[in-house]
């Protein structure tokens, strides 16, 4: 993960301009921040651990400097492992974004040759070797050979207060530039560069680039130039507006009807989905977390609504079940951030075998978007906080309609969602109900959902959202698994919420639920009825498939709420980053 951005060119102010870059950036990785600048010939270095906040930086002008946003992978938190790393002279500035997976032999040699080592991480090796090269070769060679010497899916980016230049190259993370009138941008993503330039160069795999008074553009690992592909993009960015909410979770699960009623407009797109889905000859879809679980709830819909046969597999255990894909499969990959590493090293695997790859996704522009043959924008607007809510809404909304779409009656689909998005306005009025039942399990170490059919998914989502805003230990389970081992954590007072929609699933549901009951467990039943079985009850009426859709939503106010409840920070949980972009 680990958010990149760096400029050089006119302007004077660059400790600053870098610094609002970062925070378009910290959805990457929030563990400490750094910037770099070019300072009277030297280089001077800000680094702190936490969020960014609104530091005063006290760095002269200068119009040469990089950033860094940093989720930790190799060694702890602290000021010396954030990043920029330096050399030993004090030239050389290194930024990194990924894992050098050879570094310790790297740096055993460099020990040996002298180099003095401050930091935990693997990314210091490289400032060091960069030094050494250089004794013998131009920054942009030393710069070059350093790369092809690292192992493993980098994005390396680095300025040299001799040459004031900023070279960055790449083999697995992404890496834009963006080309303005005698300045040159860099970031690990179009977001903080669009609103100065909407000329952006996204750099291949494999590339390495050199920007200084030019742009120079060369292959790895031999380094021939060559032209750049510099595409003027007409893209706005649209700002998230946190309104009248204290964080954005809250705000995005409150967004939620808006953006189901926008997709059950969407007719005609999601006509054409459903066309490349009756061409191909397999379907696997891809995602990982919340968007493999919404994912697996969409094989419900395809197999109930459409009578169709599709693969799902979580995107990181793809690459491994990959011998099935042919050229005439087709593999669709959601991903809201349409950066995640664990989708994108699959789809351009299958995209070699020659399969048919399309994209879900949330961002214009993202890597996934760019990749794949087919696009549709899931059109969520924003998602800022780490936890997906809208975007897990607007994916499980797409297949609905997909799956009706497949079955020839688009029609029902849509009004389906659009019933949906009214009952979960419904559920919205009443969160004051859900913040009581988070007050009541808030003290509890452990948290059980189940559900069947398609409202297992919903369990595994829930309970992802409990575990990653709250801390606390929440499972997922499919009722029928409950009793083949699960059901021995079950002692007086366990909370367990139940899904129960009035579907095929409801009578073995509330079966596996009495046999909870059964052990002292605490039952909270999420269903369009009541029962004598529920210590607590939480409606959600039924609107046939729709229910999938809105029975999640109890369940991501009340992460938020035991979130807010234990005073943590749900927008930014500890260990998360919004963008998974390492393995
Ligand atoms: C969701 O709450 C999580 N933060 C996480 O599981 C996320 O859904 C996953 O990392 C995939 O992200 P993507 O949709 O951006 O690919």
């Amino acid at each position: 993960m680990c958010g990149i951005f760096g400029y050089v060119g006119k302007q004077t102010n660059v400790g600053d301009m870098v610094l609002r870059g970062l925070k378009t950036l910290e959805y990457r990785g929030y563990d400490s921040w750094g910037i770099a600048v070019k300072n009277e010939g030297k280089i001077s270095i800000e680094k702190k651990t936490g969020k960014i906040g609104n530091p005063k930086l006290s760095f002269s002008q200068s119009n040469i400097g990089i950033g860094h946003t940093r989720w930790a992978t190799h060694g702890g938190v602290t000021v010396a492992n954030a990043h920029p790393h330096l050399d030993c002279t004090g030239r050389i500035a290194i930024l990194h974004n990924g894992i050098i997976e050879n570094f310790e032999g790297i740096k055993e040699d460099l020990l040996k040759k002298g180099h003095k080592f401050v930091s935990e991480t693997d990314t210091e090796v490289f400032p060091h070797l960069l030094e050494d090269l250089e004794k013998t070769n131009d920054f942009s060679t030393a710069f070059r050979l350093a790369f092809n010497k690292i192992k493993g899916l980098n994005a390396i980016v680095g300025i040299n207060s001799e040459t004031s230049e900023i070279a960055a190259a790449k083999t697995g993370s992404p890496l834009v530039v963006g080309v303005a009138d005698g300045e040159f941008y860099i970031s690990s993503d179009s977001l903080g560069i669009v609103p100065h330039t909407k000329k952006l160069l996204f750099l291949k795999d494999n590339e390495m680039v050199i920007l200084g008074k030019n742009l120079t553009l060369l292959n790895l690992p031999e380094g021939s130039e060559k032209n750049p592909d510099i595409q003027t993009v007409d893209w706005k960015i649209e700002e998230a507006d946190i309104g009248k909410f204290q964080h954005f979770m809250h705000k995005e699960i409150y967004d939620q009807p808006k953006v189901i009623r926008g997709i059950a407009q969407r007719e005609d797109e999601i006509e054409a989905l459903s066309e490349i889905i009756k061409k191909a000859f397999g379907t696997f879809f891809i995602g990982a977390g919340t968007a493999f679980y919404a994912c697996l709830a969409g094989s419900y819909f395809f197999s109930k609504i459409a009578k169709r046969h599709v693969n799902t597999i979580a995107a990181s255990e793809f690459n491994y079940l990959e011998d099935f894909l042919t050229d005439k499969s087709l593999v669709i990959a959601f991903s809201q951030s349409g950066e995640t590493i664990d989708v994108v090293e699959p789809l351009q695997r299958a995209s070699k075998k020659g399969s048919k790859i399309a994209a879900i996704t949330n961002v214009l522009g993202s890597t996934i978007y760019r990749i794949s043959d087919f696009k549709m924008l899931i059109n969520a607007g924003p998602e800022k906080a780490v936890a997906s809510t809208k975007a897990y809404l607007a994916k499980l909304a797409i297949l609905l309609m997909t799956s009706y779409s497949l079955s020839g009656k688009i029609k029902e689909g849509s009004e389906i969602l659009l019933k949906t998005a009214e009952e979960i306005e419904r559920i919205l009025k009443d969160e004051d109900s859900l913040r009581k039942i988070a007050k009541g399990i808030k003290g509890l170490e452990n948290v059980y959902i189940i559900g069947r059919g398609p409202s297992y998914p919903s369990a595994l989502e829930g309970a992802l959202k409990i575990k990653e805003v709250s801390y606390v230990h929440a499972e997922g389970l499919s009722g029928g698994e409950l009793k083949h081992g699960p059901i021995a954590l079950i002692e007086k007072g366990t909370p367990c919420f139940v899904f129960a929609p009035n579907d095929e699933t409801y009578d073995a549901i509330m079966s596996n639920a009495s046999e909870i009951k059964a052990r002292g467990g605490m039952i909270i039943g999420v269903s369009f009825k009541n029962s004598p079985l529920f210590d607590h009850f939480i409606e959600v009426k039924d609107i046939k498939e729709g229910s999938i859709l809105s029975q999640i939503v109890p369940l991501q106010l009340i992460a938020y709420f035991l979130s807010v409840l234990k005073g943590f920070d749900p927008d930014k949980p500890r260990n998360l980053a919004k963008s998974v972009t390492v393995k």
